[in-house]
């Protein structure tokens, strides 16, 4: 099952935040998050906050059912709309994720955009996103999706290799991933991006290359691409355990890494974050930007995490424990976090740090600007701009970008 959520604060029943939360936020980009959080089966390596039917039964009753979700999700967006009360911003971002948003009818992944839109409004240029796995969607669902106001696709391929797709439990065919971004660009999609996973147990070098080449051959326009993470109390932890099948080492991710950014950058990639691509400044997620660089936004659904303006929060995981709550009036969250200015500043340095403009050397306390000057003499960090006053990842630097980062919080 998902792992848990951290501990905090209680957050009032209204969900109100305090006023500081507020203050300034018109210089703040809003984007929204929208969560569903079902799938047809539960992949191995996932631990995402999803569940499949056979999960949901007997836990939850109707309160919990997909036929519900659209409606349940738009109360939370109600919600959201009387805690930031007269926000003068419209909506930047909307990404829907999960779980498999396409396992609702597009209708629904329409109908809760629609409620962002209602109550907030939608910037001219929003982007607009949702993920989509390859098996669930069809010429006909994307251009519902289009039409009602979808601008960019992620489609999860992860392998071109069907023994790959098999250790992770994958249900598409290879092949079916590049026939979904024809399909998208088809039905006028503007961004379509896939998300690739590499280091998989069983996969060579050859059938990673294979990968990433049949990916820039679909012609998307933007790559992530993700060493596989073993996450504690998952179905492949457990067989790894059990010596099914092998661990993937350090030095394996590695070399995929180095492979993924010289064959992506031969393709006309850059690479913006560690693990992201984009053919072009406009092929690059503005959505996961506003992460990154500390905006607000709005996370709804169950588990989904949220920050605005220093204060972040989380809602409960299980969605018949979230329809509940907003049923009742309640907000769902679970708990809260106000940050203090220390957290702020290490936060900016956890995630922009792996942005391709890095961080400014301001940012840092003598402990890390120590670690930085060592980093810069190793050639983890880009001497022209480090001359300059910034942090930026070299290559290698990228390679070990989670080792740097520790060093140059302190
Ligand atoms: C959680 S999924 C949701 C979207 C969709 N259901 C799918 O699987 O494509 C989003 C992405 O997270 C990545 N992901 C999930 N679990 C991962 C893991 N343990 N290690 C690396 N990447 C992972 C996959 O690349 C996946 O496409
Ligand atoms: S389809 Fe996506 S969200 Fe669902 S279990 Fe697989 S990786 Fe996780």
């Amino acid at each position: 099952m998902p792992s848990v959520l951290p501990d905090g604060e209680p957050v009032p029943e209204d969900g109100s935040l305090p006023p500081s939360a507020l203050d300034g936020r018109a210089e703040r980009p809003l984007g929204f998050y929208l969560h569903v959080p079902y799938c047809a089966t539960r992949c191995g390596y996932c631990d995402f906050n999803t569940y499949t039917a056979t999960e949901l039964r007997g836990s939850g009753g109707v309160l919990a059912s997909r036929d519900n979700y659209a409606a349940t999700l738009a109360d939370e967006v109600r919600l959201a709309r009387k805690v930031l009360g007269d926000d003068p911003r419209p909506v930047r971002t909307v990404f829907v994720g999960g779980g498999t948003p396409t396992l609702l009818a597009a209708e629904d992944l329409v109908r809760m955009l629609g409620a962002v839109r209602d109550e907030f409004g939608l910037a001219d240029d929003a982007e607009i996103t949702t993920e989509a796995n390859p098996e669930s969607v069809d010429p006909a669902y994307l251009a519902a999706l289009r039409e009602g106001g979808f601008n960019r696709i992620s489609f999860g391929m992860q392998s071109a290799r069907r023994h790959v797709l098999k250790v992770l439990d994958r249900t598409h065919t290879p092949g079916r991933p590049e026939a979904c971004v024809a399909e998208a660009r088809a039905a006028g999609f503007d961004h379509v991006n896939l998300d690739l996973i590499y280091g998989t147990p069983g996969e060579s070098d050859d059938d990673w290359r294979a990968s990433l080449d049949a990916a820039i051959g679909a012609g998307p326009d933007h790559v992530s691409a993700y060493a596989l993470i073993v996450e504690e109390g998952t179905g492949l932890a457990r067989r790894i355990r059990r010596g099914e099948v092998p661990m993937t080492d350090d030095d394996v991710h590695a070399d995929r890494y180095l492979i993924a950014d010289s064959v992506l950058a031969e393709a006309g990639f850059h690479w913006y974050e560690v693990s992201n691509w984009a053919a072009s400044e406009a092929g690059r997620c503005l959505h996961n930007e506003l992460y990154w660089r500390g905006a607000d936004w709005w996370g709804a659904g169950p588990g989904a995490h949220s920050h605005v303006g220093g204060v972040r929060w989380w809602n409960v995981k299980h969605p018949g424990a979230y329809a509940a709550a907003l049923a009742e009036g309640r907000s769902p969250g679970a708990g809260r976090e106000v940050l203090t200015e220390e957290d702020r500043r290490v936060e900016r340095v956890l995630l922009e740090l792996r942005l391709r403009d890095g961080i400014p050397l301001s940012l840092l306390r003598p402990a890390g600007l120590s670690a930085a000057e060592r980093a810069a003499g190793e050639g983890l960090l880009e001497t022209g701009p480090y001359a300059e006053g910034r942090a930026v990842l070299t290559l290698r630097g990228r390679l070990l970008a989670d080792a740097v980062v520790r060093d140059l919080v302190d």
